[in-house]
């Protein structure tokens, strides 16, 4: 379903009864459809919570704006984080999931608006699935992230996210109380099978 009152085109679609949300974010040039069976095929019973990234960068979608590669506008960055921690809450409240109950997976630079997420609105995720991350920002005090599951899945051939870039990021989430688990794969920028399995598998673990 979308719906145009909320801030961020998206679509909704309920899983069963009491399952938790997943919150999905596409990569540069992905729209609300992207994630969708990938989010059915990671967690089938969830409800599906997709947005589309509100920043055109050409006629490609974003999360948030950025400067160049992997050099982010982090104004920008944050008026987003904002605005998509606000519409997880208006979505909770119009379709009826639990807010206490939402998992971001994002992809790419959708990964990298779930862990500004993290790092700017501890309390808004329950959970997070990042699928090549890299370091959104460095906040200046760690939040508290008490024990929130978060799994990073990385490349070790990803020309876009240096191996250094994703530790880094394992590390302030740890530092802020994440309970951090890291899977690396030997492939490049792509999501592999073998990291779609493992996400499965660490989800219907949580
Ligand atoms: C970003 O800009 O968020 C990252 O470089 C990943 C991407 O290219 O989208």
């Amino acid at each position: 379903m979308t719906n145009v009152t909320l801030d961020f085109v998206h679509r909704y679609v309920e899983g069963t009864p009491g399952a938790p949300t997943l919150l999905l974010l596409h990569g540069t040039g992905g729209d609300e459809n992207d994630l969708l069976d990938l989010g059915r095929e990671l967690l089938p019973e969830a409800n599906l919570l997709s947005p589309r990234g509100r920043v055109l960068e050409g006629a490609s979608p974003r999360f948030f704006r950025r400067l160049g590669a992997g050099v982010f506008d982090l104004e920008d960055l944050r008026l987003q984080t904002d605005a998509l921690a606000e519409f997880i809450g208006s979505a909770a409240e119009q379709y009826g999931f639990d807010k206490t109950h939402v998992i971001a997976v994002g992809y790419s630079n959708g990964a990298n608006i779930a862990a500004s997420l993290l790092l700017r609105h501890p309390g808004a995720l329950a959970g997070a699935v990042l699928l090549h991350a890299m370091t959104p920002f460095v906040p200046d005090t760690p939040p508290v992230l008490n024990g929130t599951p978060v799994l990073i899945t990385a490349g070790r051939m990803d020309l876009m996210v240096p191996a250094a870039n994703v530790e880094h990021l394992a590390r302030i989430l740890k530092e802020s109380g994440a309970n951090v688990s890291l899977h690396w794969s030997p492939g490049g920028h792509g999501l592999s099978e073998a990291e779609v399995t493992a996400a499965a598998q660490w989800l219907s673990a949580l």
